[in-house]
């Protein structure tokens, strides 16, 4: 079983201060993910690392991608110092370099390139970190930079390797899990194929019915992460929401299947 974890920049960086990071939750995540057994990859986002160089320089130009990108390493090596404490062996490899997004018919597909080198050092039984990043949006006729987000790289990942082994993506952030509103009971499985969904007393319901708080966040908060997740989900990947490694193994938190 190969495990995904994505871990959100909000969730390991302070967002309202640039390149802040929270050294606690690094330590706490990695910890947790020294007792998972079998091949591991990290994804991680920008918070206020990434985001806060994107949005000053713009991504645009030779400068905005070079601050950008050198922002993400530092933060990633970071990760890595926790990853490394907890003997997890880790080995960056950008976001950027590693993965595209291919724009066809109005829609971006985030896709692989050179995944190889990945997936051997995984196997290898190293932990492959890698990152949303600055990357390239390619159509048939025209080529941009564009930020590839840490969610589209483990929805790639996802879609690329669901043929291949057995694998389930952990989104970690600082919630729990899913509600079924704001201060309702936590939502533990849902089914992508019938819109369903069962909560932590047994109740189900259709996935219309859930109501989001409106956290007036650039990505969307838990609404936009959720759809996010489903996409990962109807490759047929499983996925957990938790604000816990730990927990997510024990497959608690909000479970996202086909
Ligand atoms: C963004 O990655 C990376 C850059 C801005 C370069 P994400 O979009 O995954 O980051 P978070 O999780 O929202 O911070």
């Amino acid at each position: 079983m190969v495990t995904i974890v994505k871990l959100g920049g909000s969730y390991i960086t302070d967002k309202n201060k640039p390149e802040s990071i929270l050294e606690d939750r690094l330590e706490k995540i990695a910890k947790e993910l020294s007792f998972v057994p079998g091949p591991k990859i990290v994804i991680h986002g920008g918070g206020s690392f990434g985001h806060y160089y994107a949005l000053k320089y713009g991504i645009d130009n030779p400068i905005g991608i070079s601050k950008t990108r050198m922002a993400m390493y530092k933060l990633s090596m970071k990760v890595c110092e926790y990853l490394d404490k907890y003997g997890l062996r880790p080995v960056i490899f950008p976001g950027g370099s590693h993965f595209i997004i291919r724009y066809i018919d109005g829609r971006r597909i985030p896709t692989p390139v050179n995944f190889y080198p990945i997936e051997r050092t995984a196997i290898m039984g190293n932990t492959p970190v890698t990152f949303g990043d600055i990357t390239f949006e390619v159509s048939r006729t025209a080529s941009k930079p564009t930020i590839i987000s840490g969610d589209e790289i483990a929805y790639a990942i996802s879609a690329y390797t669901v043929m291949r082994y057995s694998s389930r993506v952990f989104m970690i952030s600082d919630v729990p899990g899913v509600y079924v509103k704001p201060g309702g009971p936590l939502i533990k499985r849902i089914k992508v194929l019938s819109n369903e969904f069962v909560d932590e007393n047994g109740n189900t319901g259709s996935l219309d019915d859930i109501e989001f708080r409106d956290v007036g966040d650039a990505t969307g908060g838990m609404k936009a992460k959720l759809e996010r997740a489903m996409k990962i989900a109807r490759k047929g990947v499983k996925v957990i929401i938790s604000n816990s490694i730990l927990e997510a193994s024990r497959g608690r938190g909000t479970i996202i299947e086909f």
